[in-house]
């Protein structure tokens, strides 16, 4: 595709919510990105939280975790280019051993990834024995090689209704963890509440951990009540790391694609995300008809790292490959895998 075309292509996509400069400026990057993708036989795999003008310029595919843990587990191409944090880009690492992948900045890291340890996972698996841990995708690989099986928030509910037997260790989203209890209807507890030792006789089913994300844990109740006064009939929309009262105060909850899907879907007069900013734009600019209404006050630094000009210079240097030991990476794939086969 020629230069112009391109622009025009880009101009049209996001001209309502993209200033005229900037596009010029993003599109000359993204232009370039898009052919040293081609001569590299790289794939760009973009979350749902990425700046609009990279989220609708450079990516073959666009999604949440698990949808981009899906398309990572099937791709051909040489190198994988994730614009995302670290735990995504391992995850297509651990599914991908022989292929390159880069993340195009070095610190985009998550809160719930560094909330937990592989060693928070064996003392509570000595804690607890014998019963099954689940961990988030939002962890590091040698977190997910302590685990029986990875979730992501698209399919927490089905992981945990999986597994045999009551009782469930489910790591390291304690919001995240009070959702699917909720949804399940099971009992939940935190190891930092019970005496220790061990405990043959448990009386509870699943066993948290105090993990938060540090962007949805600071949506609150009253955040909701004020939109509710101004905006009467809006339609609020809560990622699964919000606070259970949180998801409870709105009208509708699940991962970010679903999210979009539910905006595209319906026909509300406005719709409110609680979640990372960058997808309100991103809806907005493909729907060019939805009332989007913002709450900006709360950003993810991590998926706000990655921008065009780290992705260039990430297809230019190979930089940042991301690397998984192969003893942890083995270990960490099965829990990876068994979730994907659930779906
Ligand atoms: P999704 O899997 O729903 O895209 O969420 C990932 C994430 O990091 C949310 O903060
Ligand atoms: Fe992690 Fe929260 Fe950022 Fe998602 S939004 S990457 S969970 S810090």
């Amino acid at each position: 595709m020629s230069y112009e075309n391109f622009l025009n292509e880009m101009q049209a996509k996001l001209k309502h919510i993209v200033p005229e400069p900037e596009i010029y400026i993003k599109a000359e990057i993204a232009y370039e990105i898009n052919k040293l993708k081609a001569e590299k036989n790289a794939v760009i795999l973009g979350h749902n939280y990425m700046e609009p003008a990279l989220f609708h310029s450079i990516p073959d595919f666009v999604g949440d975790s698990l949808g981009l843990s899906r398309i990572a587990a099937q791709t051909d191409k040489d190198i994988i280019v994730f614009c995302g944090v670290r735990f995504m880009a391992e995850t297509a690492k651990i599914l991908n051993p022989e292929k390159t992948v880069l993340l195009p900045a070095k610190k985009a890291g998550c809160s719930l990834a560094s909330s937990i340890t592989a060693e928070d996972v064996r003392q509570l698996r000595a804690q607890f024995p014998g019963v099954p841990v689940v961990t988030y995708v939002n962890t590091y690989a040698d977190v997910k090689a302590e685990s029986d099986i990875c979730c992501t928030s698209g399919n927490a509910k089905a992981v945990v209704e999986s597994l045999e037997g009551e009782t469930v260790i489910f790591l390291p989203d304690e919001y995240l963890a009070g959702n699917v209890a909720k949804e399940t209807g099971k009992h939940i507890i935190f190891p930092s509440k019970l005496k220790t030792g061990a405990h043959p006789n448990l009386d509870y089913q699943m066993i948290g951990w105090h993990g938060r994300c540090e962007v949805h844990e600071q949506f609150t109740v009253k955040d909701i009540e004020d939109i509710r006064a101004q905006y009467p009939d809006v339609v609020i929309l809560a990622h699964p790391e919000c606070s259970p009262e949180v998801v409870a105060a709105s009208d509708y909850s699940a991962s970010t694609t679903a999210m979009i899907h539910h905006v595209e879907q319906t026909n509300a007069p406005n719709y409110l995300l609680l979640t990372e900013c960058a997808m309100g734009d991103n809806i907005a600019a493909a729907n060019p008809e939805k009332e989007m209404l913002r709450l900006c006050r709360v950003r993810c630094p991590h998926m706000n790292e990655i921008t065009l000009e780290d992705t260039l210079a990430a297809l230019q240097k190979d930089q940042y490959v991301i690397e998984v030991p192969e003893d942890i990476r083995l270990r960490a794939a099965k829990a990876v895998e068994r979730m994907i086969q659930i779906g």
